[in-house]
């Protein structure tokens, strides 16, 4: 059995075939009956030791399209504001019998400890683990892009894609330039040198500290979140001085080319990294993104779970 921890987990071939189910679970999810029975008699654990909105309802989206039983677990309103620690939540989760866990924690590396434990016998996904790695969200991305810019076949190859933001906090920056150049488009990683990870110049990506000299060449542009709560410093002058130098705004929307999308991961701090025009703008695939990200979901779920010894599940031969 296998888990999905880190981007760096798939092969070249693994992340294309996750692409391709993705994309037979978005016809599933346009067609009339939504509902595989892939899962059927499956246990996935949905458990959130920090905030999620759109990951959390869009994993349980798409264990319920697979007609898995799904359990939500989250820390607040839990006995985990009593004290207990992720080895006895994970313990109480395996008596109920847990196929998959899928686990966002404020600690980078949880979802490993959790993998390599006894604590769980199931599969895990990383939902997002501190500021380390985020890797359903890159496939998402990925997948966005692909549809949008290669007619939804083939790799990213050709394609160049600009992260531009808070890079410093981003798990989902690290796991998307890990997936997305793996998939052979070029990244470009924009942002004030304080928001810059240590050891960036290893990452592959090329980085700029220029943004306007950046948005004519990209065919994509993914703006992501100011992190302040993750944030113990101050990172920038002031609120309106980073969003002269490096908010999307029509001005800016201006300089990509016609065909370019624009991308956040959600949440928004709209009028910070971008502005209300440029997320509501035609050339934004934000909601789209959601969206994309439960067919995603499916085929991770899909591909992980129906490879492993159960009864009515076909077998899986990408992850298994
Ligand atoms: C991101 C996350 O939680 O890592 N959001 C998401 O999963 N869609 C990005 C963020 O919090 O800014």
């Amino acid at each position: 059995m296998r888990h999905l921890l880190s981007a760096s987990d798939l092969s070249y071939t693994e992340a294309l075939s996750i692409l391709d189910t993705a994309a037979q679970m978005a016809r599933v999810s346009d067609g009339p009956i939504k509902k595989l029975p892939t899962l059927r008699g499956r246990t996935i654990v949905n458990l959130f030791f920090e905030d999620s909105t759109r990951t959390r309802i869009s994993f349980e989206a798409a264990a319920k399209r697979l007609s898995a039983d799904v359990i939500n677990f989250s820390a607040k309103g839990s006995s985990v504001s009593k004290g207990e620690s992720l080895k006895d939540t994970a313990q109480t989760l395996q008596a109920m019998g847990a196929d998959a866990v899928i686990i966002r924690h404020s600690a980078s590396g949880a979802p490993q400890r959790l993998a390599d434990s006894e604590w769980t016998s199931g599969v895990v996904i990383n939902a997002g683990d501190g500021t380390h790695e985020h890797p359903t969200q890159a496939l998402l991305d990925a997948f966005t892009i692909r549809k949008h810019l290669k007619v939804g076949v083939g790799d990213l190859s050709g394609l160049t894609i600009a992260i531009v933001g808070d890079i410093l906090h981003s798990r989902v920056a690290r796991s998307n330039v890990i997936l997305l150049s793996l998939l052979g488009a070029q990244v470009i990683l924009v942002a004030p040198p304080t928001l810059l990870p240590l050891g960036v110049e290893n990452w592959s990506a090329q980085i700029s500290y220029d943004l306007d000299a950046v948005l004519p060449h990209v065919d994509a542009v993914m703006m992501l979140r100011v992190q302040q709560e993750r944030m113990n410093d101050f990172f920038f002058p002031t609120a309106r001085e980073y969003s002269h130098y490096f908010g999307l705004n029509s001005d800016r929307l201006a300089l990509l080319k016609k065909s370019a999308i624009i991308m956040h991961p959600g949440p928004m701090n709209r009028g910070l990294e971008i502005t209300a025009a440029c997320a509501d703008s035609a050339r934004s695939v934000i909601v789209e993104q959601v969206a994309n990200g439960v067919s995603v979901q499916m085929a991770v779920l899909y591909l992980l779970l129906a490879g492993a010894p159960n009864e009515n599940v076909e077998s899986g031969e990408v992850l298994s």
